[in-house]
This record gives C-alpha cells, sequence and structure tokens, in this order.
C-alpha cells in the first residue's frame, strides 16, 4: 500500500470545533490557552505533550500518575539489571546462558533509554519520590493500564503484523459495506495502525484516534506522521536464544495523508462534543474497560451524528467481576437495540492475533464484529465514572471504607512483621514474638509466618512487569 507523504500538519486533528472539558462535560467549550487548551467552568488547563493534546480530566493529577508509572518502570528495569550482572559474574554459566543474558541485559538497558526518550515529555526527573514510596502509592487508573499493556501490539502495528492489520482492515471494509466513514473517530486506537490503515484506504473525512495510554498514543502520532522510532521487542517465548531482545525500528508505510490525528484522552468520558462524528470505530475495546457494556455503548453513541455508525470488533471476554456483566453476543446485540442502535451486520471471523516471528506464542481469535446505525442522536447519558468524585477531586475528604480500615490494620501488621526480618531471626522466633504480641496464637504462628514468607519470596522472584 504505497501512499505518497503528505503534510499532515495542513488539517488540524482533533478540530477544535469538537472539543470540550473532559471534567464539566456537557458543551462545556474550551478556549485555546498557549499550545493547550483551557475550560473557564472549572478553571482547568489541558497542555500539550509531545505534540499531543493531554485531555484526560485532572490533568496534572493524571501527569504524575504516569510519571510516577514510568519512574518505577525505570527502578524495575535497573533492578533487573544488577540481578542479571550478577547472573552473569557467577562461575560456571554455560556459553549459551550467557549469550542470552547479555543479550537480554543489552536489550533491556537499551529499551530503557528508547523509552526515556520517547516518555521524556513527562518529565520523569520532576519526580524525586524514593522506590518505595513509588511501590507503596503505585497507582492503577484504570486498573489493566499501564506501561507494558498492549507494549506488543506496537510491534505488531509497526514492524511484523502486516498480515494481522490486513485481516483487520478487511473486517472493518466488511462490517463497513461501503459506507463512507466520514469523520472517524477510533477509540482506544493503541499504537495506532488501524486507524492509519483505515485513514489511508477507505479516506474518512478526518481521523481521530483517541487513547488513555500515552506511550501508545506518541507511538501512534509520530510512526504514523512518517517519522520512525526504535523500540525493543521482547517475546513471549523466544524461538531461540537470540531472540529474547530484539532491536526494532517502528515505521509507516508512508506518512499519513493529512487528517489523522490522536489524542490522549479517555473515550468513555471524551474530550469530543456529543454528535460530531459519522463513524466510531471500536478495535478490541469494549471488553478490557472497566464499565459495562451498556454504559460504553452509550457513552459511544453520544459521540455519533442521528444515523451514525459504530463498528466493533475483537473478543468478548468481558473485565468484569459481575458475571452478569459478561455478555454474549446475543446479549450485546440486544443491548445494542437498547442503546438505540440498529444492527447492520455481523461477523465472526478467525484473525491471527499477536504472531510475532520472533516467538513461538501466538494465537487464533474468533472475532466478534458488529456495524450498527444509531437510530438518532439521544440525551447524553451520565458518564459512569470509573473511579469515585473524592479520588478525581484532590479537595473532597476520602471516606472510610470498610476495606480501608482493614487494610491500614493489614499494611500495619504487615510492616510490623516485616521490621522483625532483621538477617538473624528464624520463622519460629518470628512467630513467637507475634504470639507474644496477641497477633496469632502459638498453633498457627509459624506456619502463618512461613506463608507470609514464601508469598512475599515468590514476588521477589517474579518477572517485573512495566
Ligand atoms: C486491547 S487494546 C487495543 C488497541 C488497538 N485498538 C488495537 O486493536 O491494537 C485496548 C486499548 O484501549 C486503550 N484504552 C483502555 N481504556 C481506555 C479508555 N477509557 N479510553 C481510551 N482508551 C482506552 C488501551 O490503552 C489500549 O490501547
Amino acid at each position: 500500500m504505497a501512499v505518497p507523504a503528505s503534510d499532515t500538519a495542513a488539517v488540524s486533528v482533533p478540530p477544535a470545533a469538537a472539543l470540550r472539558c473532559p471534567q464539566c462535560l456537557g458543551d462545556a467549550r474550551l478556549e485555546r490557552a498557549g499550545d493547550g487548551w483551557h475550560c473557564s467552568r472549572c478553571l482547568t488547563t489541558y497542555p500539550r505533550l509531545g505534540g499531543l493534546l493531554w485531555l484526560l480530566p485532572a490533568p496534572q493529577a493524571r501527569i504524575v500518575e504516569w510519571r510516577q508509572r514510568f519512574r518505577l518502570l525505570e527502578n524495575e528495569l535497573q533492578a533487573g539489571r544488577q540481578a542479571l550482572e550478577s547472573q552473569l559474574a557467577a562461575p560456571g554459566l554455560a556459553a549459551p546462558t550467557r549469550r542470552r543474558l547479555e543479550r537480554l541485559r543489552d536489550g533491556q538497558a537499551a529499551q530503557l533509554d528508547e523509552l526515556r526518550a520517547l516518555l521524556a515529555p513527562l518529565e520523569p526527573e520532576a519526580s524525586i519520590a524514593r522506590l518505595e514510596t513509588l511501590l507503596a502509592l503505585r497507582t492503577r487508573t484504570p486498573l489493566t493500564q499501564d506501561f507494558s499493556s498492549y507494549y506488543v501490539n506496537v510491534h505488531r502495528d509497526w514492524v511484523w503484523g502486516e498480515a494481522e492489520n490486513q485481516a483487520s482492515l478487511r473486517l472493518v471494509q466488511d462490517l463497513l459495506q461501503g459506507t463512507a466513514p466520514g469523520r472517524l473517530l477510533v477509540a482506544g486506537a493503541g499504537a495506532g495502525r488501524l486507524a492509519y490503515d483505515v485513514h489511508q484506504t477507505l479516506q474518512p473525512e478526518l481521523t481521530l484516534g483517541l487513547d488513555i495510554n500515552p506511550l501508545l498514543a506518541w507511538v501512534a502520532a509520530r510512526v504514523s506522521a512518517g517519522e520512525e522510532v526504535d523500540l525493543h521487542e521482547f517475546p513471549v517465548a523466544p524461538r531461540q536464544g537470540g531472540d529474547v531482545a530484539l532491536a526494532r525500528r517502528l515505521r509507516a508505510p508512508a506518512a499519513a495523508r493529512a487528517g489523522l490525528g490522536f489524542v490522549i484522552g479517555d473515550a468513555l468520558r471524551a474530550p469530543l462534543l456529543d454528535g460530531w462524528f459519522d463513524t466510531v470505530l471500536t478495535p478490541w475495546f469494549v471488553d478490557i474497560v472497566p464499565q459495562p457494556f451498556a454504559q460504553v455503548a452509550a457513552q459511544l453513541a453520544a459521540r455519533l451524528r442521528g444515523g451514525g455508525i459504530w463498528v466493533n470488533f475483537g473478543s468478548l471476554s468481558f473485565n468484569q467481576r459481575d458475571p452478569a456483566l459478561c455478555h454474549g453476543p446475543e446479549e450485546v446485540l440486544a443491548l445494542l437495540e437498547g442503546a438505540g442502535f440498529e444492527v447492520l451486520c455481523v461477523h465472526e471471523r478467525e484473525l491471527p492475533y499477536l504472531q510475532s516471528p520472533a516467538s513461538r506464542h501466538g494465537r487464533i481469535e474468533r472475532v466478534f464484529g458488529f456495524a450498527a446505525r444509531l437510530r438518532a442522536m439521544a440525551a447524553a447519558p451520565a458518564v459512569l465514572d470509573n473511579l469515585p468524585d473524592w479520588l478525581a477531586d484532590a479537595a473532597l475528604p476520602v471516606p472510610q471504607l470498610a476495606y480501608f480500615q482493614t487494610q491500614a490494620l493489614a499494611n500495619r501488621i504487615f510492616a510490623f512483621t516485616m521490621a522483625l526480618i532483621d538477617g538473624r531471626r528464624s520463622i519460629r522466633q518470628i512467630a513467637a514474638y507475634l504470639v507474644e504480641q496477641k497477633l496469632l496464637l502459638p498453633h498457627e504462628a509459624e506456619g502463618a509466618v512461613r506463608s507470609f514468607l514464601v508469598a512475599l519470596y515468590e514476588e521477589s522472584q517474579r518477572r517485573a512487569r512495566f
């Protein structure tokens, strides 16, 4: 697919006319403020970071969260390096093991430099928190998203995933059945390849990719604009020792034509006015978010004009604790009708998924896809937040939830027990101390301390995620 390079700066995406304050929602327009935007209602300023608008609610708090996650990741990679160095220093290492560990060490060191360059807009050095503080206050919003989430997508999108990417594009084409996408929103656009391919091939008027993860959004924006980005790949199950860490260069077939843009934002608390888009595309998105599907459908419907089309595909592996919310395909279709959509077509198809040529691990997914037309623009639905108000607004009191109280006591016992580990005491001596303090009964103490230490030890041996 050879597409001539063009000047993406010529069309401003997202267009100012589509923006609203993600905190106030409704029709709260934004005004320009330097490089970013400002809401005169809640007085929040949304900056531009790494060339992209940072349109998350409570933007500064979210910058701090991602910054701290990066610091944690830096710490983990550095600790990993030390562990590798001491393994390499041990006598008697077999030559292939030595080569593999050296390759892993060098790959991780290079990856850290690559990530530092890519994530520089977060200004990680602005955080001085110690590792212990970062670990204790580790943030998780939403629960499943961090730098490691969907890292493999980056290489699938821009290095080796041509067959997978083309299969996804064909599915979108089949679901759209020839309808022109018009103004297209890709919610949860990830590293951006499908947004790019649809933009290049189906020629929407404009394409806006929205994602909550800044690493992915920055990769999407830079690579689709024609830049090359270096980022190491670490295959899940390397085919051979040399595949344990691979230097990869991410590049697009050509710079995208004008009209493709990316924004860092929450698709379910969208910084976008209601009824603005003709098409919303959600690839592999609806089941990984914490909100129930009915709520997701209502929020996505609000992005569409009356008659607009929602195209969705992916698995239906709902990330919900409540089994009633882990819908099957027939329930999804009924919920679509309930949200004001008319289902136009449904496709089930087997697609290759994350089949890195350097990995023995690769999947075939039986994907469920639909296209549905919004009958008429509905009243804006209430945003069912992933998090309560007292978490979004730093000035509100934090409630004494029963769980918090239990955790406070559990953490005190945890800290107390940890403090008893001094390099001299045995399990028996620690247990005797806890019995003396009336925290445990004599017949259970040794077993309890041992299982506590087993869990802690196993955690220390687990491979670090970032
Ligand atoms: C399973 S990945 C799919 C990525 C991409 N659509 C693809 O097919 O490769 C889900 C994506 O949704 C993003 N995401 C999760 N919650 C989101 C939210 N509330 N708003 C926007 N993006 C979100 C994640 O960061 C991730 O990029």
